[in-house]
Order: C-alpha cells, then sequence, then structure tokens
C-alpha cells in the first residue's frame, strides 16, 4: 500500500491533497464530506483586514463618541476578544469544524497592511486553528511604491504576524514579486512556516455594454500547475520551511508533479468546485496509481525527486529552457515558416 502521509508546517498530515481556502470549506458539512473523501488538511476561506478593520473601526468610533482624549478613549478600548459579527461566525465556524472532524484547520487572514488586524490570528488561534494561512493579495498599482519598499513591507508584515501567535503561519503569494525566489527566501527568514505559491489574479472584464469594469471569476485549468511547478521545483533546495501548491491542481497527476519538484502538499479548489470534495478521493486514487507503477512507496520518498537539483537538466526550470520551448513548437498550419529557432536539421 502507498503511504501519502506528509508534513506541512509541522504537521502530520495523511495526504498531501489539501483543500484551499473557497466556498467548501466555508460550510461545514462540505467540510465533512471532503474529510470522509481523504483530505489532508482544509483552509478555511479568508477573513479579510478590510473587514476586521471596518468592523474595529466601528467599535472605535463608539467608544470615541463620548470621550475628548484619544488616550482616554483607547484605554476603554476592550481587549482583543470577539465582539463583532464577521470575526465572531469565523470563529463559530473553527469551533464547529474541530469538533467534527479531527484533521488539521487552518485559517486564513488576507491582507497587506501592518495593523490592528494582526491580533486578530491570536483569536483565530484561540478557537482552535492549528495554523494561519495570511494570503498577501495585493495589486502593486501605486506607481510611487518600489518593488523593493513593498516587498520589505510585505515582509514586516510576515514577521509580525509570526511574533503574534505560536501556531505555525504559512505565506499564500502571487507569482508578481520582482525576485520572487529571494522574496519566498526572506518569508522563511521572517519567520513563515512555509509558503504557498500561488494566489490566483482575479482580473476584471469590461461590460462593453454598460462600460463597468466588472469582476468575473473564472476557474483554473490543469494547464495553470505548471507555474507552481516551476517555482517548487527552482525553490525546494533553498528552504527549509514547507512548500504548499495552489493553482491548476485537478487530478493525481498534478498533484504527483509538484510533489516530485519539491511539494510538501498540493491545495485543489476549482476542481472541488466543478467535480464536488468526493473528488479528492480521485485525486488520490490516481496519485497512488501514478506511485505504484513509478515504484514509489510513500510521498516523503518522492517529494523533490525532481526538484531543480534532482532533475536531469538542473536548469530546466529556469531559462534555459526558453529556447527550448520555442524551438519545440510545430505549427500545424501549413504557411508557417521557420524564423530560425529550430534545432532539428533532419532530412
Ligand atoms: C470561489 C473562490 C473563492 C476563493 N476564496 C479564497 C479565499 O477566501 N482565500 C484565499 O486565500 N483564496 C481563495 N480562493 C483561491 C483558492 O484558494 C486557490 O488558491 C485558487 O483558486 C487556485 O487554486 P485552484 O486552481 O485549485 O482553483 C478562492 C477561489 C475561488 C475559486
Amino acid at each position: 500500500m502507498t503511504d501519502l502521509h506528509t508534513d506541512y508546517l509541522g504537521l502530520r498530515l495523511r495526504s498531501p491533497i489539501v483543500a484551499s481556502a473557497g466556498p467548501l470549506t466555508g460550510d461545514l458539512d462540505r467540510i465533512v464530506e471532503l474529510e470522509q473523501a481523504g483530505v489532508g488538511a482544509v483552509v478555511l476561506p479568508s477573513l479579510f483586514e478590510e473587514q476586521i478593520e471596518h468592523e474595529t473601526g466601528e467599535i472605535e468610533r463608539l467608544y470615541t463618541l463620548h470621550n475628548d482624549s484619544f488616550g482616554e478613549a483607547t484605554s476603554l478600548l476592550p481587549e482583543v476578544g470577539v465582539h463583532d459579527d464577521i470575526v465572531d461566525s469565523y470563529v463559530d465556524h473553527i469551533g464547529r469544524v474541530k469538533h467534527r472532524v479531527d484533521i488539521p484547520v487552518i485559517a486564513s487572514l488576507n491582507g497587506t497592511n501592518i495593523g490592528g488586524w494582526l491580533r486578530y490570528a491570536q483569536v483565530l488561534e484561540d478557537a482552535g486553528a492549528d495554523a494561519i494561512e495570511l494570503n498577501l493579495y495585493s495589486v502593486a498599482a501605486d506607481p510611487h511604491v518600489s518593488g523593493s519598499s513593498l516587498e520589505s513591507e510585505h515582509l514586516e508584515l510576515v514577521a509580525v504576524l509570526a511574533g503574534e501567535v505560536d501556531i505555525p503561519v504559512a505565506v499564500k503569494i502571487s507569482p508578481s514579486y520582482s525576485s520572487l525566489a529571494s522574496f519566498v527566501v526572506g518569508l522563511q527568514q521572517a519567520g513563515a512556516g512555509g509558503v504557498v505559491m500561488f494566489n490566483r489574479f482575479y482580473l476584471p472584464d469590461l461590460d462593453l455594454e454598460t462600460l463597468d469594469v466588472v469582476p468575473r471569476l473564472a476557474l483554473s485549468t490543469p494547464d495553470e500547475v505548471r507555474l507552481p511547478l516551476r517555482w517548487a521545483g527552482i525553490l525546494r533546495e533553498y528552504l527549509t520551511m514547507s512548500i504548499a501548491c495552489s493553482s491548476g491542481v485537478h487530478s493525481g497527476f498534478d498533484a504527483a508533479k509538484l510533489v516530485l519538484a519539491g511539494a510538501d502538499v498540493v491545495m485543489t479548489t476549482s476542481a472541488l468546485l466543478q467535480h464536488g470534495p468526493g473528488h479528492v478521493a480521485t485525486i488520490e486514487a490516481q496519485l497512488r496509481h501514478w506511485m505504484t507503477a513509478h515504484d514509489y512507496h510513500a510521498v516523503s520518498e518522492m517529494r523533490g525527486a525532481v526538484s531543480s537539483s534532482g532533475a536531469a537538466d538542473p536548469t530546466a526550470y529556469e531559462r534555459a529552457n526558453y529556447i527550448g520551448n520555442l524551438a519545440s513548437y510545430t505549427s500545424t498550419f501549413r504557411g508557417a515558416t521557420s524564423i530560425g529557432l529550430s534545432r532539428r536539421h533532419g532530412p
């Protein structure tokens, strides 16, 4: 029998397949189904900085309404505690999930600014979360903020959050940092226990009739797995912290690729939304099938076996592959002409 056990953020998981943050993990019954289907852990939907700050802002406003001095007013502020609807229901959700399932439960915070909202990490820890995932979703749209200052701010934020709690902190990032490898190593130095690669950017669309800029969420396709694949392969040898890969995991074969590249766990949302929580069992069956066919007995044997240090061509995840990629394209369009990239000079 193949052994799917893996370690993630210092937690022992029975499977490397993790349900990432999304609508299913916001629903207690779906989480129970995910556990029954074999999932290793669940990440709850995010609690957003804006939601927390809004609610704490309201509380501060109420407390300061009848106070002239700010010092006096803040001394009257409640200690960090559960005192608002959104945090309240999030804490309830953690409690109910922990009561019903045995798998680790990872709470998620989503924000990018150092502020009072970070104190709520401790509330989530007290509620029973086994770890926190910090989602650093941000669009660097301010031309006055350089890449390096934005990255320093994000690293500082991670250090502050990691200092707030005793449970491990994973950081979910986008692939859009200017020097991704250096930034991820910085996350580890700042105290992160793991990195989740990657957030998907949800790009706006433009409605040509109303001229409104509108949100349009599209689920991922398996092709998207190649982005985290590259970065797991490159970064594995530089990191002692955990690597989770998220984006495009739809089958056990996608999972096998990512674990071979260096992932400790793979996360999936779109495939579970398309096929339901039971799809976890299919993914695991496919993973086991591949492992058996290729003589792997345990996920721990596979992990990183084809990272950049283990691959036959160590540069395959990097630029050296670029020319080869372009040259490997064969067009079915008869009018296509060679532009001199081809290395194949057959008869
Ligand atoms: C409907 C929906 C809701 C999501 N909500 C969250 C969220 O609250 N927090 C978060 O970090 N990621 C969220 N995600 C992103 C997923 O956790 C995941 O990282 C992303 O969908 C890529 O994985 P996939 O290709 O398996 O879908 C959401 C994704 C979808 C489709």
